[in-house]
């Protein structure tokens, strides 16, 4: 198969992790007679500095003309302690969604049992975890006009918005992921309170008529943090708009004890993004230190719901798994043992892929 991907490395440890996935792509490509064709663009802090666009037009010509994009993080200091900064890296990965039409963030939560122990939920709660967020990703507060302040800057206000056709699109790639599943669909809100969420709610009642094989249970947000550390064997996939969504993920990131190794895709067009959930931890950048699992899972999933390549990505789950239980793993989950560098550890990977599978 040819394949075209776009890496948009972006800023803090993002360059590190994304260059261990690119070898582990190249490898794949070679063991499984893949012809894949990288392309490089700028996104965030480092495309403002060069710039001075967080997603400049050329950047949008090579995810447009990709097949995929892998994407590692955005987002500098310098602009996180200045509120007035007119352009922000955020902006870029915003622009990016919307133009791309990315409007489904999927952001799994499973466990890995060798770091379950990691997790700051007791044991019990957490062993075999296994459940998926659909978080809506263009719509919402994050885009809604009016938005902004009163002429004399004293009042604020952003704006909720919702259409029906954005959350009947959302919740079906939620039905059909739990069809796939344990057939359980959360549909999160806060319909008590809010209109929008009351437009959710009676889209998926609606919906759910044509699924009749899953189970739909409806929370509110509220509940679903709590019950989300409480009881988080409760969930299986989990359906909500944009912000609840940003808030619940990040929540759910830290649940398995290995943040570092949580990837996601961002679906919607033609054009399908994956990035790992980990941020840009600019303390480690440049260090050669930064965990690169969650992006090399990131092209797992692409190589999953991209191409449709399940033994591809299998493969390098299960390099990932390997290297778990052989230890060889950078320092923030070596647990005092021998760790390795970031380097070391896409080296070693890529190494895998071709002698093991
Ligand atoms: C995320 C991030 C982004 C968001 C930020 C960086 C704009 O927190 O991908 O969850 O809020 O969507
Ligand atoms: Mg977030």
């Amino acid at each position: 198969m040819e394949m075209n991907i776009a890496l948009l490395p972006g800023d803090g440890i993002g360059p590190e992790v994304v260059a261990q996935a690119v070898k582990v792509v190249k490898a794949v490509g070679q063991k499984f007679g893949h012809k894949i064709t990288f392309k490089e663009g700028l996104v965030g802090a480092c495309a403002i500095d060069a710039t001075g666009d967080p997603y400049p037009d050329a950047t949008h010509e090579i995810c447009a003309a990709s097949d995929a994009v892998l994407f590692g993080a955005i987002g500098d200091p310098k602009y996180d302690n200045d509120p007035k900064a007119k352009v922000r890296p955020e902006q870029g990965l915003l622009r990016m969604r919307q133009k791309l039409g990315l409007f489904a963030n999927v952001r799994p939560t499973f466990t890995f049992p060798s770091l379950v122990h990691k997790s700051p939920l007791k044991l019990d709660r957490v062993e075999g975890v296994d459940f998926v967020f659909f978080r809506e990703l263009t719509g919402g507060v994050y885009f809604g006009e009016p938005r902004g302040r009163n002429e004399q800057g004293t009042k604020a206000f952003d704006t909720n918005v919702y259409s029906k056709e954005e959350i009947v699109r959302l919740a079906r790639m939620g039905f059909e992921a739990a069809q796939k599943r344990r057939k359980l669909l959360t549909c999160v809100d806060k319909a008590n309170v809010m209109a929008t969420s009351r437009l959710w709610r009676e889209t998926v009642q609606e919906l759910a008529n044509e699924y009749p094989d899953v189970k739909v249970e409806y929370e509110f947000v509220d509940a679903v943090a709590m019950r989300l550390i409480q009881w988080p064997k409760a969930y299986d996939v989990l359906i909500t708009e944009n912000l609840f969504g940003d808030i619940l993920t990040d929540e759910a990131s830290v649940i398995s004890g290995s943040m570092g190794l949580m990837p996601s895709a961002s679906l919607g067009s033609n054009v399908k993004l994956f990035e790992p959930i980990h941020g840009s931890y600019p303390q480690a950048a440049g260090k050669d230190i930064a965990n690169p699992l969650a992006t090399v899972l990131s092209v797992a999933m692409m190589f999953d719901y991209a191409f449709d390549l399940k033994e591809e990505a299998e493969a390098i789950t299960g390099v990932v798994n390997l290297s778990l239980a052989e230890g060889v793993v950078t320092e923030d989950i070596a647990e005092g043992g021998k760790s390795y560098k970031t380097s070391e550890v896409g080296d070693w990977l890529a190494s895998k892929v071709i002698k093991a599978y």
